[in-house]
């Protein structure tokens, strides 16, 4: 006879992180894995998450679906609180019900970035935009209310081979032969999706036990000098002017890179 696998539901499995997801589950064969897009499941309908519950009995379910665009957030709050909040809750009473591990992603934009050095799970959130504020809430609901759950924070995430996120966009304006302009009073540390696709099935492998973590990439850099490093690393030489963040726009963390205390292992 053989042994069931676990099965592992991913949510928004079209974004970033769910297509790099998608790519490891390839080499992932210890696991059955069942991907949804927003059309196939929407997560802030509770009739289609009990549904997707009751057909696939997930033992793990990871959370890529969000609301992800900081500066509509802040023209459609409603909407960011209802994936980010409301629809999280969904997720987490359907986990409960099925004995399901919820595995959440959040992000480095719950901190304010008053900080100057990295920030660790014990540091204490204080989101400055609506998009930071949501995630925040969406956190402390998993935190608080999974029997199983953790949330993994991660920071200035790309795909080097899709989705829409600054590693491409450098590249494609720096193909086309465009000058740059780019803010050095931002901090972060840029994460690519392989590595944080490698560390959730890592907590999923090793069960650490739950709570929060962060998972970043290592370097600490603002958005201007990682776009030199991109431009260096394609060897494409295009004029790149350090600028710094306009007065009165949306808010964001001058300083938002996350380091960690906490280890897996
Ligand atoms: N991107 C970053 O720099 C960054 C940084 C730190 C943390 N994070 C966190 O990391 C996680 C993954 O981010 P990502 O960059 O992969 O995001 P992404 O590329 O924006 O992907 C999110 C996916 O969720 C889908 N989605 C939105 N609303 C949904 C709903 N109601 N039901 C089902 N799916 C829905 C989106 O579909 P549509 O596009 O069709 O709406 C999209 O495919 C998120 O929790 C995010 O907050 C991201």
């Amino acid at each position: 006879m053989s042994k069931h696998k676990p099965l592992i539901l991913v949510t928004g499995a079209m974004g970033q992180l769910g297509k790099t997801l998608q790519e490891t589950a390839l080499e992932e064969d210890a696991f059955a894995w069942v991907f949804c897009d927003k059309e196939a499941f929407d997560i802030c309908d509770p009739v289609a998450t009990a549904a997707v519950f009751v057909q696939h009995k997930p033992d793990y379910c990871i959370n890529t679906a969000a609301y992800t665009n900081v500066n509509q957030a802040e023209e459609n709050p409603l909407l960011a609180k209802t994936v980010n909040v409301t629809a999280v809750q969904h997720l987490i009473d359907a986990c409960n019900q099925h004995n399901t591990c919820l595995l959440h992603l959040s992000t480095d934009y719950v901190f304010d970035g008053a900080q100057a050095h990295p920030y660790v799970e014990s540091d204490t959130p204080n989101p400055i935009n609506v998009y930071g504020k949501t995630k925040a809430e969406g956190e402390q609901r998993v935190l608080t209310k999974a029997q199983k759950g953790y949330v993994i924070r991660t920071a200035w995430l790309y795909a080097t081979t899709h989705g829409y996120n600054f590693y491409r966009s450098i590249l494609s304006k720096a193909q086309a032969g465009d000058s740059l302009s780019v803010v050095n009073d931002q901090v972060g540390s840029p994460t690519t999706t392989v590595q944080l696709a490698l560390f959730l099935i890592q907590i999923v492998k090793k069960a650490p036990p739950y709570g929060l973590y962060h998972c970043a990439g290592k370097q600490v850099l603002s958005w201007h000098a990682f776009a030199k490093q991109i431009l260096a690393e394609h060897q494409l030489k295009v004029p790149l002017k350090a600028t710094t963040t306009p007065n009165g726009g949306i808010q964001r963390p001058r300083f938002s890179a996350l380091g960690t205390e906490k280890s897996i292992e």
